[in-house]
């Protein structure tokens, strides 16, 4: 239903043009002979198309043009006159007006221009739900280019406010196992607590949303500074295979109109994109997850293998930690070296039982198949593409500083850092662990030892790092046969 307003102090000129409205389906006009009650009505009310008089006593068409645009940016006001002048034209057209015409003007010339601008209206609106699809359309693409799925909540959330539009709108996520739902993305800004609580997912109306698994709109008549406006609360579920997964939230602030069918359906598609980006994400979560526990069932089976590192990779987890602590990693730079540190010899499955647990010291050709290892790892986990960043550890953790390690023979800094940090905390435990053919030794003299290699096998600020934090008490030496559990890698949500 299309609301028109036509507005001129001569009323017959107001019923000629409602005659010719006549001929418009779903049409609702409203007449006014007095521009002040016309600028009353169109503040307050919905408008679609205007039909002003431009002269009206002391009131000018312009500030009708003016008023209705302040209020309804899409409607369209086409003004007349008897007075024409191009000044006047111009001016009108630069303020936003639709059209100028000219009386006395023959009623098609009327019909015609009003289709016109129905016709201009429509195509401005499908452009909104154009922009839209491309929105729908990013949010696609992001998903296909494996986009971390915080990222691509706020993007959701952003085009949710953007495209409404809307006040703002939120995305709260429930843990499957505790029950509770954590915000993970939020856009705009709207005051008030029961606002508050409604963006994160606390109100009763999510709980409602959250027990059916249906999205509720409550609308309600608010009044700001005697301005009344509409404000809808749009609660929707996010759900896969019934499964509740979360909400997508959002609160839609309108003067006129509640929130219509197609902003409707637009929250819907963006709560399904939510819904299959969190499924998604989930199951990456639990196929690396299932993948890292295979692997480290094959780190536990090297284990088994090498009678002389029964819990190795437990205790350098734990001096390489120590490192990387004082190094201000990030959390997730700690994930990665906890799984570098349990797979950091997985090569050593390819090494046969004869050289791996050889008594004594090995041959020349021994020892070159035995380092072959890290490059035997770094293949191993290639096709990974998530192992990847934990491949240095892997491949460069017996590279010395001084150029003389292998397999690459990499120099200081040219060596990764996670290569220098490991190379301390696998020594470090070598040393300290007992072995067939000797006992471990005492802390104190493996640190004389890093000390003594500092700045040849060992980077010198890795070393004075260790040997800093044991003088702290910070390097715990006891021997554990435990294996770390591995580290959920891209941990996003
Ligand atoms: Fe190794």
């Amino acid at each position: 239903m299309k609301d028109i307003v036509v507005i001129d102090d001569e009323i017959y000129i107001c019923n000629i043009i409602i005659e010719t409205l006549d001929c418009f389906d779903d049409c609702r006009v409203h007449q006014f002979t007095d521009p002040v009650e016309a600028a009353t009505h169109i503040s307050k009310n919905n408008v679609d198309l205007v039909l002003t008089d431009l002269v009206m006593g002391d009131y000018s068409g312009v500030e009708i043009l003016e008023t209705t645009l302040k209020n309804h940016p899409d409607a369209v006001v086409i003004l007349m006159t008897g007075y024409p002048t191009v000044k006047t034209a111009i001016s009108v057209l630069r303020k936003g007006g639709y059209d100028y015409l000219v009386k006395p003007f023959k009623l098609e010339d009327l019909k015609a221009t009003i289709m016109r601008g129905l016709e201009h209206q429509r195509i401005k609106r499908e452009n909104v739900e154009l922009r839209s699809q491309v929105e729908l359309m990013k949010i696609a693409e992001a998903m296909a280019d494996g986009v971390q799925l915080k990222s691509l909540l706020n993007l959701i959330a952003k085009s949710a406010v953007r495209e409404l539009p809307a006040k703002a709108a939120s995305i709260v996520l429930f843990d499957p196992m505790s029950g509770e739902g954590r915000i993970k993305s939020i856009y705009g800004t709207a005051g008030g607590n029961d606002v508050e609580a409604f963006l994160h997912g606390e109100s009763p109306q999510c709980r409602r949303t959250m027990t059916s698994l249906h999205p509720e709109f409550i609308s309600e008549e608010m009044n700001d500074n005697d301005s009344p406006y509409h404000r809808t609360l749009v609660s929707f579920p996010l759900v896969s295979k019934r499964m509740l997964l979360g909400l997508l939230n959002v609160i839609y602030d309108n003067r006129f109109m509640e929130i219509s069918t197609g902003q409707k359906r637009l929250v819907s598609l963006l709560a399904s994109k939510a819904a299959s980006a969190i499924e998604a994400n989930n199951l990456h979560q639990d196929l690396q997850h299932s993948y890292l526990q295979t692997i480290a069932s094959l780190a536990n089976a090297i284990e088994a293998r090498d009678h002389y590192t029964a819990g190795h990779t437990d205790r350098v987890y734990h001096y390489a930690e120590v490192l990387a602590r004082q190094l201000n990693w990030s959390d997730a730079r700690l994930n990665q070296l906890r799984n570098g540190c349990l797979l950091h010899d997985i090569g050593k499955i390819g090494i046969p039982d004869n050289v791996l647990n050889k008594p004594g010291f090995l041959t020349v050709e021994e020892r070159k198949i035995m380092e072959q290892h890290p490059e035997l790892g770094a293949r191993i986990l290639s096709d990974v593409p998530f192992l990847e960043p934990i491949i240095p550890y892997i491949l460069t953790h017996h590279e010395r500083y001084d150029g003389t390690g292998y397999p690459q023979g990499l120099k200081g800094e040219d060596i990764p850092m996670e290569g220098r940090l490991l190379a301390v905390a696998d020594t470090f435990d070598a040393i300290t662990s007992d072995r067939p053919y000797r006992q471990g030794r005492a802390p104190e003299l493996a640190i004389e030892e890093l000390v003594c290699h500092r700045g040849t096998q060992f980077d010198p600020h890795m070393v004075d790092l260790f040997v800093s934090a044991n003088e702290r008490g910070l390097v715990r030496v006891e021997h554990s046969e435990k294996m770390p559990a591995p580290a959920p890698l891209n941990a996003t949500v």
